[in-house]
């Protein structure tokens, strides 16, 4: 389930090209089971128009301070009192000045100015009005009100420059905005992580892999970040979309994994080993493909670090997290695995259960005993690990 999910958006809709991307957004945030109330400046209405937002959003949308629909003329007040945040989308170098300086000369303005719940910008602007003196200078007064910016962005403008400045896209705010409502219960650590499977090459073309998605890997990633963790994901080969705020380092074979954990790991407070790492790899590469023969063929292997063992046992250890994936006797092989390795926590999960598909079931185990999460989306159950870290974490500095 989104974050989102019944939550009161008003989305402010000021004058810039990137207004088409409010009406993707619109249709994102219903989609993620947000109630959208669309508030259009006068320059908002240049590009989009209202029949569009409200068509989207199913909710009447309101631009005239003015607006006697409102029961009782206050649309400025009532609009916010029970939104849970107030996003403009984009946000214009002009909107941003005026709520810098506290004008409230028209709907939009007043609305922000009469709030009591969070406000969120996302600016859309050329680069060279993002780089201008007054903007820095606004966009630093409004932090230090308390508002939160989203973005922008770089890469190319409607302008025909290339730079910081545009608007993010719409699944961007979308992420942002559903990380906004996250509880911060890992703000201030930096989480090293591993993922996906290992390819362990045998020749060019030929290699000993796995199964293994990065789903779930992805999802706690995800959950980490949004929880206000520094993330640095370590990556076999996958083909998943980097979660936004992430730090991904692409690494193929267990040694390199290796090399980019130690690498990754002066700072960390916690490391999660999510990777499916292969146990062996090829005692020898083959530079040049191998041919066929009729011979029996066998390709000797030899062990590979095991890098979630190692970081534990380092006297400088982080808190460290690992997962054990069983086919069987999922308790007594995960607490054995746990013991061993010599970590808080595990999280253990029948591979039938998990393994590449978008739902999981899984146990948690540590100190304390067995904790069994609902089988749910990974998502979910990213969450529901990130909460159990967290609380352990706390428990351990308290
Ligand atoms: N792991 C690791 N490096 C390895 C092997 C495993 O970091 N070379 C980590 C995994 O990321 C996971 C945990 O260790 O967090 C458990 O991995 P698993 O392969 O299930 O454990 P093994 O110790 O290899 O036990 P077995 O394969 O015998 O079940």
């Amino acid at each position: 389930m989104s974050e989102l999910q019944g939550r009161k958006i008003v989305l402010g809709v000021t004058g810039g090209i990137a207004a088409y991307k409010a009406a993707e957004l619109v249709r994102l945030l219903g989609k993620a089971g947000a109630e959208v109330h669309v508030v259009l400046t006068e320059g908002g209405a240049r590009f989009v128009t209202a029949v569009t937002f409200q068509a989207l959003s199913g909710n009447p949308v309101w631009s005239d301070l003015w607006d006697p629909r409102m029961a009782n003329n206050m649309a400025h007040i009532d609009l916010g009192r029970d939104a849970d945040a107030i996003l403009v989308a984009p946000a214009t170098a002009d909107f941003i000045a005026r709520l810098a300086h506290g004008l409230a000369d028209d709907l939009l303005t007043t609305l922000c100015l009469a709030r009591d719940v969070p406000l969120i910008v996302a600016p859309a602007m050329n680069r060279q009005m993002w780089e201008a003196g007054p903007t820095r200078r606004n966009l630093a007064l409004i932090r230090g009100d308390g508002v939160t910016v989203f973005g922008p962005g770089a890469g190319d403008q409607a302008c025909g420059e290339v730079g910081m400045g545009r608007m993010l896209e719409a699944e961007e705010v979308l992420e942002s905005l559903e990380g906004f409502f996250v509880p911060k219960s890992l703000a201030g650590r930096k989480v090293v992580m591993t993922a996906g499977p290992t390819f362990e090459a045998i020749d060019p073309v030929r290699g000993i892999t796995n199964i293994s998605s990065g789903k779930m890997g992805y999802a706690l990633a995800r959950a980490c970040v949004q929880a206000g963790a520094e993330v640095v994901l370590v990556s076999g080969d996958v083909a998943l979309p980097v979660p936004l705020g992430v730090r991904r380092v692409a690494a193929a074979s267990a040694q390199a994994m290796r090399t980019a954990v130690v690498d990754a790991l002066p700072g960390a407070d916690v490391f999660i080993g999510v990777a499916a790492v292969a146990d062996y790899r090829p005692a020898s590469y083959a530079a040049h493909k191998i041919k066929k023969s009729d011979e029996e063929m066998s390709i000797p292997l030899v062990p590979n670090p095991d890098i979630l063992a190692e970081v534990a046992a380092r006297a400088d250890a982080p808190f460290c997290v690992g997962f054990a994936a069983e086919s069987r006797n999922l308790d007594d092989y995960a607490e054995t695995k746990r013991r061993r390795k010599k970590l808080p926590l595990l999280v253990g999960n029948l591979v039938s259960d998990g393994m590449g598909g978008d739902e999981n079931s899984v146990v948690l185990f540590d100190d304390e005993g067995r904790h069994p999460l609902p089988r749910a989306g990974k998502a979910v159950v990213a969450r529901g690990i990130v909460n159990h870290l967290a609380a352990m974490l706390a428990a351990r500095r308290g």
